[in-house]
């Protein structure tokens, strides 16, 4: 039985990236504009939001499963819940979740889900709905201001992708792409820094491809963004997540030199290290200019900490054009990457594709990639050991007494003492794990 009366309280579970958290965020802060609440640790909610991800895997599969684990707990307690299915699997396969699951009361897509109160009161009177309109930056403005924050905030600032990797659906789910305006992201930035954010990643599929006018009307880079932003005293740290080579400019490299609020670390996404295949992935780069702008950007910053993303198994890809992927690791040498197994989605160019990949043979190319980029992660971290860097302090740690926090270069940082969360500390690391390190309190909390 679907329920009948207004949902009290909510869960939103955010799958995939951080701007679904992001979204995820937003979804929960406009349903406690409702007097929907958070549903207390360990209780069912009267609402469900499954914000899901379809980059790759059988995500569809999982949502399915989802649902089916909802129902299941729902007819077991006597009460099922209302569901909402959110984010990028709602936005692609919206109409085929209407009808292969009953139970679903909600589709809502990403740039849609400011509708969602709503649809809540639709669903409550029985009305099922889709709504997978992707009306540019209406969302953002029907949205409720920022009333809460953690310390290390995300703010999105650009959505969508035009460049159409042949292996990507992200130009399908998530649209063409929009800049959010100056005034907007500078008022939002704002209000998450009175409301306790130290540190603000500025977030989009394609964030450096943001462009905005300033109050003047002057034409500003998402370097200017990030300049205006380093003004606020009371905001101690930026960074900025994902980028493609292509937009990566002269100003952006020199901020990374001159605003030391931005801090030493890069996230710029590969896939492969052999040209051929980023040709046949229609990348714009090859393995060279990609390693030139790298470069640069050391040049600028000597102490950044790089990161990638990497696909094995694209088709047609060879064993010596998967080669050309470990030599390219070889030489960056990334602090920390991401690495996936090539997934066919549907209706991108590359599902299509000749030469399709065996499972078999992704496996023994992802195995020997994350070998080359364990290697190389433990040794950055390793490299760190003696360093004193400052730490902000996230959450607490499992031991009473403990804390976990982020070095500048997004390491995970434990150590223990007498701090608090939100506050920026000055800690010595003393030992490196392959996915953290031990630190020691120099002194006590600065802000
Ligand atoms: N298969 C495997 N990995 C993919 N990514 C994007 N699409 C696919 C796909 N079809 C990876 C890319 C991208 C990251 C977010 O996900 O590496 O940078
Ligand atoms: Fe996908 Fe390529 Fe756009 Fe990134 S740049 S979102 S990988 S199409």
């Amino acid at each position: 039985m679907k329920p009948t009366t207004s949902p009290k309280t909510y869960r939103v579970k955010s799958f995939g990236c951080q701007m679904n958290v992001y979204d995820g965020e937003r979804m929960a802060e406009l349903l406690a504009t409702r007097g929907i609440a958070p549903a207390p640790e360990g209780e069912d909610a009267d609402l469900v939001v499954l914000n899901t991800c379809h980059i790759r895997e059988k995500a569809a599969e999982k949502v399915y499963s989802d649902i089916g684990r909802l129902v299941k707990a729902g007819d077991e307690a006597g009460k099922s819940p209302l569901i909402a299915v959110a984010g990028c699997v709602a936005q692609a396969e919206g109409e085929e979740i209407m009808a292969r699951a009953p139970a679903v009361s909600m589709v809502v897509g990403p740039q849609a889900y400011h509708r969602l109160p709503g649809m809540i009161d639709d669903a409550v009177a029985g009305k099922r709905g889709v709504d997978t309109a992707m009306p540019a930056d209406a969302k953002f403005a029907a949205l409720p201001s920022r009333r809460k924050s953690p310390p290390a905030a995300f703010l999105t600032i650009q959505e969508g992708c035009d460049k159409f990797c042949t292996y990507c659906v992200v130009p399908y789910t998530r649209g063409a792409e929009i800049s959010r305006p100056y005034i907007a992201l500078v008022e939002e930035a704002k209000r998450l820094v009175e409301a306790g954010a130290k540190e603000i990643t500025l977030l989009g599929q394609n964030v450096s491809a943001w462009t905005g006018e300033d109050d003047k009307g002057r034409k500003l880079g998402m370097a200017g963004l990030i300049r205006e932003l380093a003004k606020d005293p009371d905001l101690k740290r930026i960074r900025y997540t994902t980028s493609h080579p292509a937009d990566m400019d002269d100003e952006l490299i020199a901020t990374h030199g001159e605003v030391d609020k931005l801090m030493p670390y890069l996230h710029l996404p590969v896939q492969s290290g052999n040209d051929r295949v980023l040709k046949a992935m229609n990348r714009s780069h090859t393995a060279e200019s990609y390693l030139r702008l790298l470069e640069r950007f050391r040049a600028a910053r000597p102490d950044l900490a790089l990161s990638g993303d990497f696909i094995v198994g694209f088709p047609g890809e060879t064993e010596a054009e998967f080669e050309d992927t470990l030599k390219i690791v070889d030489e960056v040498r990334y602090a920390q990457a991401y690495s996936f197994k090539y997934s066919p989605r549907p209706g991108t160019p590359a599902a299509t594709m000749d030469g399709q990949v065996s499972k078999e043979v992704m496996d023994e190319r992802l195995q020997r990639l994350q070998a080359s980029l364990n290697r190389d992660q433990a040794a950055f971290n390793a490299a760190s050991v003696g360093k004193t860097c400052d730490v902000l302090v996230e959450r607490k740690g499992k031991h009473p007494g403990q804390w976990l926090g982020k070095s500048p270069w997004l390491q995970s940082v434990w150590f223990e003492g007498d701090v608090g969360i939100g506050d920026l500390v000055q800690v010595e690391l003393v030992e490196a794990g392959p996915n953290s390190l031990a630190g020691r309190l120099l002194v006590p909390a600065t802000v």
